[in-house]
């Protein structure tokens, strides 16, 4: 059976909640038949628990984003790793200096923490870089020791081939569509279909043809056949691909 994997969403956001059953039900119509949903906190993972009884096709994801790690405690690191066998991955976890590198420390200390904790309990981990891609790079070199995907991948095509190198997967998500996303594209093209995965990271990078709209996890079958055209090969295969993918990662 083929189908499309989203494999970073945020299908848990309150612009979803009350039409949610509709939002499921456009996954379905579009093939989009897994989703791996990812829960930022305590009530995050509450109610994603929730929304997975009705809907066991979707999978959890769960981890500490950089920017709300000023906060976390021993406490929160604690609580990660009591749920962690109920979880696919870690993530997403990383550096985010977009706005500011003033918490960096912090930053880099509570993702180590969270890559430890996977490596503790062999769990994959999906990996946020923004504005920070050195650093992002030499902590994961360092310090992961298990499967790792980057999420939303956005580097140069040097940084892709690093990771390519470490054997981890890069995820793609709607930008790649973008008229003039030109190193997005390029690396879509010189990816490996077998280190690739795709995602919608919704609400947000809504794919063409819907672009300017909200975004949602049954998008991303258009970030999908996007790449099965620019790689020249079937939609089918791709799937398969990505299927094996996804299940060699978690
Ligand atoms: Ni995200």
């Amino acid at each position: 059976m083929s189908y499309w994997i989203d494999t970073h969403c945020h299908m848990n956001e309150d612009v979803y909640r009350s039409d949610f059953d509709l939002y499921m039900q456009a996954a379905r119509d579009n093939n989009v038949l897994r989703s791996n949903v990812i829960c930022m906190n305590r009530a995050d993972l509450e109610y994603t628990r929730e929304l997975k009884k009705k809907y066991p096709n979707l999978d959890i994801t769960f981890g500490y984003f950089p920017e709300d790690t000023e906060h976390l405690n021993d406490e929160d690191m604690n609580y990660l790793e009591a749920v962690i066998d109920e979880i696919q991955a870690v993530g997403e976890i990383g550096l985010d200096y977009y706005y500011s590198r003033e918490d960096a420390d912090r930053q880099k200390e509570m993702f180590i923490r969270q890559i430890e904790i996977a490596n503790r309990h062999g769990k994959p981990i999906m990996i946020h870089s923004r504005s920070a891609a050195q650093d992002t790079f030499d902590i994961l070199k360092k310090h992961a020791r298990t499967k790792v995907v980057m999420h939303c991948f956005s580097e140069s095509a040097e940084m892709m081939r690093e990771y390519l190198k470490l054997g981890y997967y890069i995820s793609f998500a709607g930008v790649v569509t973008f008229k003039n996303a030109k190193t997005p594209k390029e690396n879509a093209l010189e990816c490996p279909i077998e280190r690739m995965m795709i995602e919608t990271d919704c609400p947000y990078l809504t794919p063409v043809p819907f672009r300017g709209k909200m975004n949602q996890t049954a998008y991303v079958r258009h970030t999908g056949e996007y790449i099965a055209q620019l790689k020249g090969i079937s939609v089918e295969q791709l799937q398969q691909q990505l299927i094996r993918n996804y299940d060699e990662w978690r």
